[in-house]
């Protein structure tokens, strides 16, 4: 048996794996590699758009999902993050966590026999990157040379854009205040996969000419903490409305991942508007999920 995979970022993935992976996402019907088994589904946070779209892909590959709020299974409180991914592999094919910190998925993928798949983590949200590039791919036929601009936060959401966006040949810019920009790990990381990432503070610059204008919350979850502080420094410059968009490509998409505070990052006429595909983008969570599975299933 070759060594499992696991996916706690996208660059898990080769660039040649992460066309397979889309490709794989196109199809609505796939062979029930699931059939009989399942996968448990952990949550230290709320969740609608990834826990919905991950159970259904499990059922739409022949598998049963089991959702706990990660409280309940009290990992390093009741026993250790590795003997609940050990005790997990003995039921299930597969673990998806979404955790408060990247580092328990290190630990729980370190010594699990099934795959272990990031469903967010602080430092990455790959699950979403794969939906955005999917949809991407359905607007324009095509990833590579498109250009993607993010405003906003340098956070889980962007950086697992940034690097899939690498791999698949695009080119990725990000305006972001200073103080919320990517640091020399992020930018090695994204110029690995052979993009390098242009990082400006200026929006206007970010958004001219591109094909994708893409933003996300300023406060994360779990930056509550921190909320005033970060709204004072995106509020107003880093919101995308009709004038930014109308920087951008004449044919350019928007895209959120979602949820969204309108009138905040996104104005309600951008975000519900005619360049909007949120909800295609939301859809294409659940399509990704399963060719994502089809894929981790098929290589473990
Ligand atoms: N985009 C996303 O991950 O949404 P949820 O937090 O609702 O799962
Ligand atoms: N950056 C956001 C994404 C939510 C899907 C967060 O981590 O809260």
């Amino acid at each position: 048996m070759t060594a499992v995979r696991h996916f706690l970022d996208v660059d898990d993935l080769s660039a040649a794996e992460l066309t397979e992976v889309l490709d794989l996402s196109a199809h609505t019907t796939l062979a029930q590699v699931l059939a009989g088994k399942g996968m448990a589904l952990l949550f230290e946070k709320p969740s609608a758009r990834t826990r919905h779209s991950m159970e259904m892909a499990v059922v739409q590959l022949g598998g049963h999902p089991v959702t706990v709020a990660a409280a309940e299974v009290g990992i390093d409180q009741r026993e250790s993050a590795e003997d609940v991914a050990q005790t997990l592999a003995c039921f299930h094919a597969a673990i998806g966590a979404r955790v408060k910190s990247h580092r328990l998925l290190e630990r729980m993928a370190a010594v699990s026999s099934v795959p272990v798949v990031n469903m967010l983590s602080d430092q990455a949200h790959p699950l979403q990157a794969l939906a955005d590039l999917l949809t991407v791919k359905q607007e324009f036929g095509e990833i590579s040379g498109r250009r993607i601009a993010f405003v906003g936060d340098a956070n889980n959401v962007s950086r697992s854009l940034a690097i899939g966006a690498g791999l698949a040949g695009a080119q990725f810019v990000i305006s972001s205040p200073p103080g919320y920009q990517f640091n020399g790990v992020d930018l090695d990381r994204i110029s690995a996969t052979g993009t390098v990432a242009e990082v400006v503070d200026d929006p206007v610059y970010a958004v001219a000419g591109a094909h994708v204008v893409y933003t996300d919350v300023w406060v994360s979850m779990g930056e509550e903490a921190q909320a005033s502080e970060k709204i004072d420094a995106f509020a107003g410059r880093y919101s995308v409305n009709e004038a930014l968009m109308g920087q951008a490509d004449a044919d350019a998409i928007f895209l959120h991942c979602l949820p969204a505070n309108p009138g905040q990052e996104a104005s309600e006429e951008v975000l519900y508007g005619p360049q909007s595909r949120i909800w295609q983008q939301a859809e294409n969570r659940m399509h990704a999920a399963r060719g994502l599975l089809a894929f981790l299933l098929e290589a473990s």
